[in-house]
């Protein structure tokens, strides 16, 4: 039988207006994940791109820089690396860009971007029929998504009106700092938006295997019927970085391991592991799961938690040594937790998160170990030495799926050697050109919310370790310490105590 035809079209036509244009995140992810967009087709046929920054540049300028950046993306090896700028399908991007010089803390800059998109919207050039669809981009410091969101509302920009073309506002991360500031920028954002308007990405939910998880647990009957505590005896969610806090000393000292990645990019994994099967593949339906999800996670409590920071070792400097960095900083550079879920299909079931940078290796995997079955067929040297089943799904670097379990070796004596059935990404799959953005841009195009984090999900995932961060408030003692290149502090293992950690260096 033949494959069935792809069914996604490109994003509805728009103008998309990014805010902070000159920036790390535009340069990193959003502008090459547009032109990505571009290379597979994606891109509304009509469209613009309206840069707003302070700096004072011309547009051509200002795309010569994207240009360039993308072009070191090419001799890059890690996310977002291409192999060969389409030079066709670059052009088609550039032809599309605009840009408006204006301090977006001034109302004067929203006359200008209003006049601009009237402009656009009335006078479309070819290729620019935007249809009066505005996708608003704030690919800013978090303190300006309440500020830019009130002058959006303020100057009319974001109103809509019944059958009307749409008007939507993605918010990165991080949103807000504890639960207090979750809620009062959630209250901000929804006075001059509606929720559906709202996009608040995650960039982890754009990443393919991650993409991958639903339907792994969903489509296949091998796995769906162990998925619980019957037969799971615990979970472990890895999120480990070689890399250091490089040029973001000032922001990770205000904001630590533990908000920078736990409240989001894990707890996202762990909604894809844990959630219930949606009754059907709805953004409303998937989302209700997640909710669900979310709202059973018991808060955590400060002595299921481990914070350290690293020192200097193999893999480099000291935390405190970094630029922007205070040389008596407490602040975090890895968080391991303890979780409990309270669902009938998790009652039990330990989940064990850890992040950190400067680790051994970069590694993310979710690890999922299976019970022990009972050993009393088999001979007694076999019980001394129980087997472990794990089902690992890898997601960065390698991207694939291991089975880990036990086979008796060959030879006289009784004894058991662990073996694994294993699943590459790239030896079934050619790579698509992604760094994880494409999708999650595409579907804010398409008006899919079913990869956004809603109000409640942002609530929930801020009052389940709420005590934790107000247990951290200070370290009246120093915080503990990791050699930079290890496996993480011992105090963590404590944490883990009767089982084990994976070894993230190997
Ligand atoms: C970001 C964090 O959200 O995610 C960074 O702010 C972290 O500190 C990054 O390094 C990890 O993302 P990725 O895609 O490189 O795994």
């Amino acid at each position: 039988m033949a494959a069935p035809t792809p069914t996604v079209e490109p994003g509805d036509p728009c103008c998309m207006v990014l805010f902070g244009a000159s920036g790390d995140l535009t340069k990193r992810l959003v502008v090459p994940a547009l032109y990505n967009l571009t290379v597979t087709g994606l891109l509304p046929d009509d469209f613009v791109l309206l840069g707003v920054d302070i700096a004072k540049r011309s547009a051509a300028d200002w795309v010569g820089s994207l240009r360039d950046m993308l072009e070191q993306a090419t001799h890059g090896t890690g996310e977002g690396h291409l192999t060969a700028i389409d030079d066709a399908a670059w052009k088609r991007l550039a032809a599309r860009m605009h840009y408006l010089q204006g301090d977006f803390t001034d109302p004067d800059c929203y006359q200008a971007l209003g006049k601009q998109l009237e402009t656009i919207e009335t006078k479309p050039r070819k290729g620019a029929d935007t249809k009066g669809n505005r996708l608003f981009y704030l690919a800013v410091a978090d303190r300006f998504f309440a500020p830019i969101a009130a002058h959006l509302g303020k100057a009319g920009l974001v109103t809509t009106e019944q059958g009307g073309p749409w008007r939507r506002v993605v918010v990165e991360k991080p949103f807000g700092h504890d639960s207090a500031s979750a809620k009062a920028l959630n209250d901000d954002l929804l006075k001059v938006l509606r929720e559906e308007q709202t996009f608040r990405i995650d960039h982890f939910l754009g990443k393919a295997p991650v993409r991958n998880i639903l339907a792994l647990r969903f489509a296949n009957a091998v796995f769906e019927p162990l998925w619980n505590r019957a037969t799971i005896d615990h979970v472990q969610i890895t999120v480990a970085e070689t890399l250091g806090v490089e040029h973001r000393g000032s922001f990770y000292e205000r904001t630590g391991a533990l908000r920078d990645m736990i409240p989001n990019h894990l707890f996202e994994l762990l909604a894809m592991v844990a959630m219930e099967p949606p009754s059907a593949h709805t953004p409303d339906g998937i989302r209700a799961r997640k909710q669900e999800l979310f709202g059973a996670v018991r808060s955590i409590q400060p002595a299921d938690a481990v914070r350290a920071q690293y020192a200097e070792g193999p893999g480099g400097q000291a935390y405190r040594a970094e630029p922007n960095v205070a040389a008596d900083s407490t602040t975090e550079t890895y968080a391991a937790l303890r979780l409990e879920i309270d669902t009938p299909r998790w009652q039990g079931v330990p989940f064990f998160l850890r992040t950190g940078k400067r680790l051994a290796r970069r590694m993310t995997e979710i690890a999922i170990r299976f019970r022990t079955p009972s050993l009393a067929a088999l001979p007694r040297a076999v019980q001394q030495h129980p087997p472990a089943n794990w089902l690992v799904l890898s997601l960065q670097p390698q991207e694939g799926v291991a089975l880990q379990f036990d086979v008796r070796a060959p030879g006289a004596e009784e004894t058991l050697a662990p073996v694994s059935l294993q699943f590459h990404y790239t030896d079934w799959f050619k790579p698509l050109p992604n760094i994880g953005y494409e999708t999650l841009l595409h579907d804010v195009m398409t008006g899919d919310q079913t990869q956004f984090r809603s109000t409640d999900m942002v609530t929930e995932n801020w009052r389940a370790v709420q005590p934790v961060l107000d247990a951290w408030r200070t370290a009246p003692d120093g915080i503990a310490t990791y050699k930079a290149g290890s496996e993480g502090p011992t105090a963590a293992d404590q944490l883990i105590a009767g089982q084990a950690w994976r070894p993230i260096g190997k």
